[in-house]
């Protein structure tokens, strides 16, 4: 957007250093040369709140929800809900002013133009700048909808984007603090030596810590664990996930003893791979996935756990990389594993 002050600025910033060498080599100071059109349009990607920067294009909701799901739902959730720690993109909602607020597009971003600049510059995240114009549209368009913030017909484009108003856009406002709010001392002013410098940090030890509340922090760990889980379980319900009931379970019904034992070593030591299928893990509950290793028989899986192994959908550190786990730990998760598979 700033097509003009570019060059004019490296200008300033050169002659304001040569100055004191006093070359006066003309209008360029004999230094680089006048960016080109191109070179500017390289950097000149950003689009502006009012639509300004949008290259011609537009995408519907209809033409969105396939590419979500194709290159999105994996992290983000097939309702923006976020799958494991990946980013929430919809919800949240009227959350701002608790304690702990879900900020998402819809909850909290004040302009579209953000959306479709965020996606097009830096998502998917393993492969930014893979989509066109088009597409980027066409999944703004959805991430919108999975918001209720567009209806599901809607196409968004370069000329309607300006257009989307955001909830929490009022929210956004100038800070109209002064950064400075003293008056000038200039007679009997107090002495340098005797002043004391003091500053209180606010916000970073959290406050309410031990307080047991509807939406603040619980009075221990155990306790916040289990209200986040019974958040995030209402926010679930809002955006339209099928949310479990409390107490039953993902597996088959009965679990063996070692089982039973494993699952604790699964969660903390295992789960990161095989909890979403990362990297080439077979992915716990996926029978497909698990039918031909589970043929094998235990102690070949056991012994493949323990020692760590490569096969060709990838690599299977010894342990998982935990070598302080004993053997019998990781054969229970293990059990644990396969019996959740099967
Ligand atoms: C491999 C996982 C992955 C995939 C696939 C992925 N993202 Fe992301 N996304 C992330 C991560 C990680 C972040 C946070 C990045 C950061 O903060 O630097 C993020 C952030 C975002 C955000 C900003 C969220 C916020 O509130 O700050 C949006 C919007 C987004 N992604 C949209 C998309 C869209 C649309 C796609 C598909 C075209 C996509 N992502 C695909 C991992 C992913
Ligand atoms: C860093 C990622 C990672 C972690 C952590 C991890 N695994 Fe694995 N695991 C893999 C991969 C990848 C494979 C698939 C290897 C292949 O077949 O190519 C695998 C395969 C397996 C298999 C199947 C072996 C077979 O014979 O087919 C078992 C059992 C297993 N892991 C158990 C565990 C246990 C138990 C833990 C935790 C103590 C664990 N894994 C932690 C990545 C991981």
């Amino acid at each position: 957007m700033f097509k003009l002050a570019k060059p004019t600025l490296v200008a300033a910033a050169v002659s304001a250093s040569l100055v004191a060498g006093a070359v006066n080599a003309g209008e360029n100071f004999g230094f680089g040369r006048t960016a080109t059109a191109e070179e500017i349009a390289g950097w000149d990607i950003d689009v502006r709140p009012d639509g300004m920067g949008l290259p011609v294009g537009e995408g519907s909701v209809l033409d969105g929800e396939g590419l979500y799901e194709e290159k999105c739902a994996a992290c983000h959730g097939l309702f923006g809900e976020g799958e494991g720690r990946w980013p929430v993109l919809a919800g949240g909602q009227g959350t701002l002013a608790q304690e702990r607020p879900t900020k998402t597009v819809g909850s909290y971003w004040p302009y579209a133009s953000t959306l479709y600049d965020y996606i097009y510059r830096a998502m998917p995240f393993p492969a930014p700048r893979s989509l066109t114009p088009d597409e980027t549209y066409a999944i703004s368009a959805y991430v919108l909808y999975l918001n209720d913030l567009v209806d599901e017909e809607f196409v968004l484009t370069n000329e309607n984007l300006a257009d989307v108003k955001m909830p929490n856009e009022p929210n956004f406002f100038v800070d109209p603090r002064p950064d400075v709010n003293n008056t000038r001392c200039m007679t009997d002013c107090a002495d340098p030596a005797a002043m004391q410098v003091t500053g209180s940090i606010g916000g970073v030890t959290p406050v309410g810590h031990f307080m047991e509340g509807a939406d603040g922090p619980a009075a221990s760990h155990e306790a916040q664990h289990e209200l986040e889980k019974k958040m995030e379980q209402e926010r679930l319900k809002e955006l339209g996930v099928e949310v479990e009931e409390e107490g039953a379970s993902s597996g088959p019904a009965a679990l063996s003893e070692a089982a039973l034992a494993g699952k604790a070593t699964y969660e903390q030591a295992c789960a990161a791979c095989h909890g979403m299928g990362i990297a080439g893990a077979p992915k716990v509950g996926d029978k497909g996935a698990w039918e031909a290793r589970i043929a094998q028989g235990m102690e070949t899986m056991v012994n493949h756990a323990i020692n760590g192994f490569a096969g060709d959908a990838g690599m299977m550190p010894a342990k998982g990389g935990r070598s302080d786990l004993s053997d019998e730990a990781v054969a229970n998760a293990v059990a644990y594993m396969a019996e959740s598979s099967q």
